[in-house]
């Protein structure tokens, strides 16, 4: 029944009531293994282009009994399955069959829910194969002509979209131009923002010391903050010393590996829009090195003394920042 190359059920830690696809399901190996592990509560769908590999894998499911699994016939570059409705994607010696990877681990990403994972077993190859064997429609059958190097798989799955990719294992090294891999990589949960609350002041103060930011005020402000939490996690904030009509802007902040993903962009627009409802008209803040960045929201440079005297009094004025910081200001 199987022609895979790894086991991506067993390292996908499946739990009860999660929905798996399985890319180019075969006979349904893969598809069954995971509907045990996922329980009546949950469901497992193969995607496979061949009509007679769905007809297979159906007499399978009738033969076996087995309830909670579907198999749909498409392409896994067109994947039959809605955005953002899927826990889980598995395939097994499938991807490198598709000339186009980046459309596949593309189409992954749009089907799984934020927080998603994908755990696939496929062939990669040494380096960059010779011609004679990338072009030779038997070895590519065989799942061996299509195989990308290591690092060029694992890049276009990241280029996809999926911020963490991880080989889990390799095996058959010893053999010739090609082994297999298990790789997983996770869909990242979009961060929400929100008014920070008392037990986020320890990992704020945490992410602004990493980040050699000032941390002094922070506590008696905190209730002017907001952060931005994925999976639990602090991994943003931005605060705001609030002044009456002249506020300052302060401590934004992005973990490191949160970067690069407009989070800074949505934490101050975050933070604009509560110093506006707060009654702020004129807003300030100190900079060392984001001067470009908050000029994209109309914020100008000043000269420090042109301050308003409130901000001028307030903590991060009087004890932080040093001269080469610049002093910007904002109407709102
Ligand atoms: C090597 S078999 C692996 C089957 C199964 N995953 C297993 O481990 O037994 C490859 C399967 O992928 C399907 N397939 C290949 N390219 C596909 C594509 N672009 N879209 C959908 N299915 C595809 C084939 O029809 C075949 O059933």
């Amino acid at each position: 029944m199987g022609l895979g190359c790894g086991n991506p059920v067993r390292l996908a830690e499946l739990r009860e009531g999660e929905t798996v696809v399985d890319l180019g399901s075969g006979g349904g190996i893969d598809v069954f293994l995971a509907a045990r592990e996922v329980g009546a509560s949950g469901r497992v769908i193969g995607v496979d282009m061949t009509p007679e590999m769905l007809t297979r894998a159906r007499q399978n499911a009738e033969r076996l009994g087995v309830e909670n699994v579907e198999f749909r016939q498409g392409l896994i570059e067109a994947l039959p399955l809605a955005d953002s409705s899927v826990d889980v994607i598995l395939s097994n010696c499938v991807i490198n069959l598709a000339p186009d990877k980046g459309a596949v681990f593309r189409e992954a990403f749009r089907i799984l829910k934020p927080g998603g994972r994908l755990v696939v077993s496929d062939m990669v190859a040494r380096g960059k194969l010779p011609r004679d064997i990338a072009e030779n429609p038997e070895l590519w059958a065989s799942c061996i002509g299509g195989a990308l190097p290591e690092q060029e798989y694992l890049e276009s799955i990241r280029k996809a979209g999926f911020p963490s990719v991880d080989v889990l294992t390799r095996e058959g090294l010893e053999l010739g131009h090609v082994y297999s891999v298990t790789v997983r990589a996770l869909k990242a949960e979009r961060p929400t923002i929100k008014k920070a609350a008392t037990e986020d002041l320890e990992p704020v103060l945490k992410l602004l010391a990493e980040a050699s930011l000032p941390t002094d005020g922070v506590a008696e402000h905190f209730q002017n903050f907001l952060v931005a939490r994925e999976g639990g996690r602090v991994v943003g904030a931005v605060g705001l010393e609030l002044y009456g009509p002249s506020s300052l802007f302060r401590s934004l902040v992005v973990g490191p590996e949160y970067r690069g993903r407009a989070l800074g962009r949505a934490l101050t627009e975050g933070m604009l829009e509560h110093a506006r409802r707060a009654g702020v008209r004129r807003l300030f803040l100190l900079t060392e090195t984001a001067g470009e960045f908050f000029a994209t929201f109309g914020f100008k440079r000043i000269r420090r003394e042109e301050a308003d005297p409130e901000v001028q009094q307030s903590v991060e004025f009087r004890t932080a920042c040093c001269a080469s910081a610049v002093t910007m200001r904002l109407d709102l």
